[in-house]
């Protein structure tokens, strides 16, 4: 994929540079976790252009906001990072509804001196961000002299923050963003055989196109957690009290005629998902109407991690079970594990990414062994799904720069 880079030159004294960054992580949590790979990932692009001597404008996105909304403003990240991470980043409030607003925040850029950092207020405050409009991609393009795109796990959003302002100054591919795209084109080029996914999480319905896709170039796709669910009703058997998608029991008839995709054999099972409770294992014809299943089976860990260890390229997203409550935990644990012993083995490439998904890796420590960690979830199989044709890596690579 033709991405052009942004290299960094001698010296960028003054020369202004926005960037599109990813920094959406959980708001719930008093502290922004300032380790997140989010962070990680792209802070040090970000110091090493301040250092050179450029006026960094950062833009990102945090939550699905309804409304302009405290938790939800990047002063929070801004304060988190300049507090834990020493590099310091000036939050503007800005207000891109109204010329003045504007006028406002170009000021502020104007004053700045080279090396300074600033965080605009979250994009999804702004009107028309979502609707990529025309005259508030104009409006963050005025702040700059450069666009860079640096965030992959919004690269499947046709945003005014990602896509739009593209269209106005000449922008360029950042170095995490290549990263992403690089590893996963490893993916969808002659990924080396046997190539197995395994996909989890809740809904199948926002992942029909990439079990699609992955049932076309996989040997074999695993399909955990309550994505199985309609896949079981779709099989003839009872799923209890455990939620499904009425309208993707029809869609999992149809993908259960591929022989490539597995299902769970069996399943643990309770009155209620807690933290409290005893789960029995059960293989599917026994589960009973006042059953729900909160994770998969002993057998299906069991099967499902030896057979793992054949692979040669593997992809991860989404828990098998109900991973954040204990009991639930071990089938999500035990892929954890699986992938991760695989994808150590040197020939062998494994990708993992999902922002539920991390946190497994994290938790179990074994971030090292994985190949590549996507910081995208929808982002990740959105790009396998439309095989790298996401708005926003299009809209770079129109771009001609001149
Ligand atoms: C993500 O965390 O996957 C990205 O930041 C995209 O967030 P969104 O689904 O709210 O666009």
């Amino acid at each position: 994929m033709a991405l052009i880079p942004f290299s960094i030159k001698k010296s960028l004294h003054g020369t202004r540079i926005l960037i599109r960054v990813d920094w959406n992580v959980p708001t719930h949590e008093k502290i922004i976790d300032t380790e997140a790979l989010k962070f990680q990932r792209t802070l040090p692009f970000i110091d090493a252009l301040s250092k050179k001597g450029a006026i960094v404008i950062l833009m990102t996105h945090l939550g699905r906001p309804k409304r302009r909304d405290p938790n939800y403003s990047t002063k929070r990240i801004a304060d988190a990072i300049q507090k834990r991470e020493g590099i310091p980043m000036d939050y503007i409030d800005s207000h891109l509804e109204s010329e003045r607003g504007t006028l406002s925040v170009q000021k502020r850029i104007a004053d700045a001196k080279p090396g300074d950092i600033f965080v605009l207020e979250n994009v999804r405050f702004q009107r028309g961000e979502e609707k990529n409009s025309t005259t508030l991609a104009k409006r963050y393009a005025s702040f700059a002299d450069v666009f860079i795109n640096d965030a992959f796990a919004s690269c499947h959003r046709a945003h005014a923050s990602v896509v739009g302002v593209t269209k106005y100054l000449p922008s360029f591919a950042g170095p995490s963003l290549l990263t992403e795209v690089h590893a996963l084109e490893r993916i969808l080029h002659k990924p080396k055989k046997p190539f197995y996914a395994v996909v989890g999480g809740a809904k199948l319905m926002t992942k029909i196109g990439v079990l699609q896709s992955l049932l076309r170039c996989a040997d074999r796709v695993y399909v955990g957690g309550a994505l199985a669910h309609p896949f079981y009703q779709a099989m003839g058997h009872g799923i209890g009290k455990s939620i499904v998608e009425k309208r993707a029991v029809s869609i999992a008839k149809k993908m259960l005629k591929k022989k490539n995709i597995i299902i769970p054999m069996d399943a643990l099972v309770a009155s209620s998902i807690s933290n409290k409770t005893n789960p029995k294992n059960k293989i599917l014809d026994e589960i009973e109407s006042r059953d729900v299943i909160g994770d998969i089976g002993i057998e299906t860990m069991k099967k499902w991690s030896q057979e793992l260890q054949k692979a040669n390229t593997i992809v991860w997203n989404g828990p098998v079970g109900a991973v954040e409550f204990e009991p639930f935990s071990h089938g999500t644990n035990l892929i954890a594990h699986a992938i991760a012993r695989r994808s150590k083995t040197k020939a062998v490439f494994g990708v993992v990414g999902g922002g539920d998904t991390i946190p497994v890796l994290h938790t179990l420590q074994l971030e090292k062994e994985i190949d590549h960690i996507s910081t995208g979830g929808g982002a990740m199989l959105e790009f396998i799904a439309s095989r790298g044709k996401l708005p926003g890596l299009q809209a770079l690579q129109k771009k001609k720069n001149t």
